[in-house]
């Protein structure tokens, strides 16, 4: 396939307090990492898909190789997100054109987001990434006291799956190496390349407290009526 999508896995989920690793953490009948892979499979691109996990984590590995298929692979992940991404690349081949990064975390994300992202790399971007608006006024704080209000019309919440040019991808990872980086589309941006914004979508949000597992148990249920 000319497509890949990497699936980051190798969190920790403390935020989650599970005391397992997240994407072990259930949601009705299956796990996050189940839901994850599901969910990439849904959105019918035709990908190679790389799970990066926890180093040495067996349970996670036998999902994989329960529910994977034969386009899917497994690789161990790093220290932070941006070691697991990396990981991620390192196994795929030159062939693919565009790759998609997607947080296990982010279970349900339907299948249109994965689409809409692909299309719009397939119409030129070379870094794209879903984003919904804010319901909450953001205010930027310094020493619990408000510096600044962005104007919230402004601002967007940034989901995955997002996407690039491998190689484009390949050069940021190679060249930018920084704690304070939380996404791939960051990254970019520090190399002064163009990020374009696609809408997003409420149900691809991340699973990382009690209260969104709670949400998530909701929509896997009703799903299930
Ligand atoms: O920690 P954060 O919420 O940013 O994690 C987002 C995604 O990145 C999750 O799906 C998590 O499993 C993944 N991750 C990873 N390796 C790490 C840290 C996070 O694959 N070292």
């Amino acid at each position: 396939p000319k497509q890949a999508i990497v699936l980051v896995a190798a969190g920790s989920g403390s935020r989650l307090g599970m005391g397992v690793p997240k994407a072990q953490v259930r949601i009705g009948d299956a796990t996050i990492l189940e839901h994850a892979l599901r969910a990439c499979l849904a959105s019918r691109i035709d990908a190679h898909v790389c799970v990066v996990l926890p180093p040495g984590d067996d349970t996670l590995r036998a999902v994989v190789d329960h529910s994977g298929g034969p386009s899917v692979t497994v690789v161990e992940g790093g220290v932070t997100r941006q070691a697991s991404v990396r990981a991620g690349l390192s196994t795929l081949p030159s062939t693919v054109r565009y790759v998609l990064v997607h947080d296990a975390a982010r279970a349900l994300t339907p299948p249109e987001v994965f689409r809409r992202v692909l299309q719009t790399l397939m119409d030129g971007a070379e870094a794209v990434t879903p984003g919904v608006a804010v319901a909450d006024t953001i205010k930027s704080v310094s020493d619990g006291w408000v510096a600044a209000t962005p104007a919230r019309a402004g601002l967007r919440a940034i989901q995955t799956p997002q996407g690039f040019t491998l190689q484009l991808l390949r050069r940021v990872h190679s060249e930018t190496s920084d704690a304070d980086i939380t996404d791939d589309a960051m990254l970019v941006e520090s190399l002064g390349v163009p990020v374009r914004v696609v809408e997003g979508h409420p149900e691809a949000f991340k699973v990382t407290t009690p209260l969104d597992l709670m949400l998530a148990e909701a929509l896997v249920r009703r799903a299930r009526e």
